[in-house]
């Protein structure tokens, strides 16, 4: 039996009301559920938007999972944690009325790390991922099989958090897993520029 966990989170139905693709959206460290509303929004115009609010407290700022130092994850944690959420979108899906084929996650920075996760340990919840400044979240041991889901992976060159190479590997294990993948450069660091947008409303357009 599984128990389930509540995600204090915000719901908007697609704004066609035609049932379509769900974007689910993953703040940063310090983030909430209304951050990334405007993103989600930007990105995919016709989508619904899943915006939960992750559950660790570093500090008093919301992530969603636990890390040691800055780049340094609890393993542990972070793989509960990853079925915790992806458990909490199923059980969203019924709840709100939306399709659980057609997800999408759309996460910056800590949020990224936790879709990337939920894309190599449980690759039946999400269809695609936008991953805005990720890592690798962990060297999968068995590869998921990721054919015919796709990633954009946005990474930025003066990023002082996320080295090149980490953003180039997360490529890598989702392409050699069998996704579509994208790389994404913008010239600037760890916050989300315009560029980063208009890459990820372009990928959404091809999404679609
Ligand atoms: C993380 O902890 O997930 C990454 O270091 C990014 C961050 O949230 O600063």
């Amino acid at each position: 039996m599984t128990t389930k966990t509540e995600f204090v989170h915000r719901f908007e139905p697609a704004p066609t009301g035609k049932a379509g693709a769900t974007l689910l959206l993953l703040h940063g460290t310090g983030g909430n559920e209304n951050d990334l509303l405007p993103v989600g929004r930007a990105v995919a115009p016709d989508a619904a938007l899943l915006s939960p609010r992750g559950r660790v407290l570093e500090n008093g700022m919301p992530r969603f999972f636990r890390r040691l130092a800055e780049g340094v994850f609890d393993q542990e944690d972070l793989v509960a944690r990853t079925h915790e959420l992806a458990d909490f979108v199923a059980d969203a899906a019924k709840r709100h009325g939306f399709d659980p084929a057609h997800v999408v996650a759309v996460g910056f920075s800590n949020g990224a790390n936790i879709a990337a996760s939920m894309m190599l340990l449980r690759p039946e919840v999400l269809a695609g991922a936008v991953l805005l400044r990720p890592m690798v979240p962990f060297e999968p041991k068995t590869p998921p099989d990721l054919r015919g889901r796709r990633a954009l992976v946005a990474a930025g060159k003066a990023d002082p958090i996320v080295r090149p190479e980490q953003s180039e590997r997360l490529a890598v294990i989702l392409r050699e897993a069998g996704a579509d993948v994208t790389l994404h450069w913008s010239p600037g660091g760890h916050m989300l520029d315009r560029a980063d947008l208009a890459a990820a409303a372009a990928w959404w357009r091809d999404f679609a």
